[in-house]
């Protein structure tokens, strides 16, 4: 498969042709980001090649270097695919909501014309009018929405997806969400996707507005379930001044981390209430959000190496303030960067939307939104042996772009750029 070159005043062809299926053979570019550390120089941090090529053999990264010096040293080598602009390592977006049905539109004109989220999920609105939404579709409907979805995020250069639960709130509920990610996980032509009981999300109307009995159940009935059934490998609470405290969260994710599983927390999304502190405490992988974080729960973070997950989106949508990026920077948290996508903060399915948003609002380099968006979400969703970076031992999960330098990838397109995008080496998405 032969890349045109990227010509911004021409329409570019979509590529045609067979997967790349099996055996040994190539893929050169004219620009590789390899976001491979041992690459990495002070002026350098993607760790970039020119002219380079990649041999992918049954899926895995076997070589990377020069084109020509892998060439001469094998000229009989098959060139599958021939990249005329830019190639990253697939994109992988480290928080989402993503097994979601219906639409909250009319909430977001509300919100557009002044109406406050808290407001409007205290009146029964917010993640609960998306919990009727749930629970009133099938297994089908919700699987086939999620599938749509992985799709369209996989052609947008995503190459693997936490997805959360969440918008259930009952047993029965929260598992079809779950097991409608299980379902996804299975089938290889869509992004990997790392399933995560968002266990605490909001109170169904059936609790009675009891959260610490809801608490109480969910911690001793629903997640042990839910962990016996392999359905989750992370557990999340959103830990805010409306939603749950410290204090009902610590027992459910201490409960997670007792029967395996990692924990990742919504935290300090509209006020710091000591959940960055708790997410130190219990060895998150990552805490997310952080708009409103003080300096002690920041240095807990560092202390720990917990990430932060940073989710831009939501705060443009929501019209707040940036999280204290430089302050996390300074103590040496290490940043992803989500699409956060759900059909109430952040309606997109566009993790290059939130790399565009995370460079003109939040202040990150270029660098630091491509490595949070590859090797860094990799580590935090415990995939750091898997993907993240082009390297020899991983996965050939790639993106290959209809850009010339990975400059353009953070810019708002609001369109699909990526021309083919590879999952274990076959083509999971092409342009058009
Ligand atoms: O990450 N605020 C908590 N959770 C989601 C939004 C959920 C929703 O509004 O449906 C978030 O912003
Ligand atoms: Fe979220």
């Amino acid at each position: 498969m032969v890349l045109p070159r990227p010509d911004p005043d021409r329409p570019t062809p979509s590529p045609r042709g067979p997967l790349l299926s099996g055996g040994r053979f190539a893929i050169v570019a004219r620009r590789l980001v390899t976001c491979d550390p041992s690459r990495a120089t002070a002026g350098d941090a993607l760790g970039v090649i020119e002219d380079a090529a990649i041999v992918v053999r049954r899926g895995a990264i076997e070589v990377v270097g020069s084109r020509q010096e892998i060439l001469a040293a094998e000229p009989t080598l098959e060139i599958a695919l021939d990249a005329a602009g830019v190639v990253t390592p697939g994109l992988i977006d480290g928080h989402t909501h993503a097994p979601w049905v219906g639409s909250r539109d009319a909430e977001y004109a509300v919100r557009m014309a002044g109406g406050d989220y808290e407001a409007i999920a205290a009146a029964g609105g917010g993640i609960v009018a998306s919990m009727r939404a749930v629970r009133a579709a099938t297994a089908g409907e919700l699987a086939g929405a999620l599938r749509a979805r992985l799709r369209r995020m996989a052609a947008l250069g995503v190459t693997a997806v936490e997805a959360k639960s969440g918008y259930g709130l009952d047993e029965a509920s929260e598992r079809k969400q779950l097991e409608a990610v299980a379902e996804a996980g299975r089938d290889a032509r869509l992004p990997r996707v790392v399933p995560t009981y968002l266990a605490l999300h909001a109170l169904p109307p059936e609790a009675g507005g009891d959260r610490a009995a809801y608490a109480e159940v969910v911690a001793r009935s629903w997640l042990p379930a839910i962990a016996a059934g392999g359905l989750a490998r992370y557990v999340d609470a959103y830990i805010d001044r409306s939603a749950f405290s410290v204090a009902e969260a610590r027992p459910v994710l201490e409960r997670a981390r007792a029967l395996g599983l990692g924990v990742r927390v919504h935290v300090g999304q509209f006020a710091d209430v000591g959940g960055a502190e708790l997410a130190a405490d219990l060895g998150a992988a990552s805490a997310d959000h952080l708009e409103h974080v003080a300096p002690a729960g920041i240095a807990a973070l560092a202390r720990a190496g917990v990430a932060a997950a940073l989710l831009p989106v939501a705060s443009f949508t929501l019209r707040q303030e940036p999280p204290p990026v430089a302050a996390l920077r300074a103590a040496g948290v290490p940043l992803i960067v989500g699409s956060d996508a759900n059909p109430g903060t952040a309606p997109t399915e566009s993790l290059p939307l939130a790399l565009a948003l995370a460079v003109r609002l939040y202040g990150l380099t270029v660098a630091e939104a491509i490595l949070g968006a590859t090797r860094e979400a990799a580590a935090a969703l415990g995939l750091g042996g898997v993907c993240g970076a082009v390297r020899p031992g991983l996965r050939a999960d790639l993106a290959v772009w209809d850009l010339p330098h990975e400059n353009a990838i953070v810019q708002p397109w609001g369109a699909p750029r990526a021309l083919a995008v590879l999952r274990d080496g076959e083509v999971i998405a092409t342009a058009g």
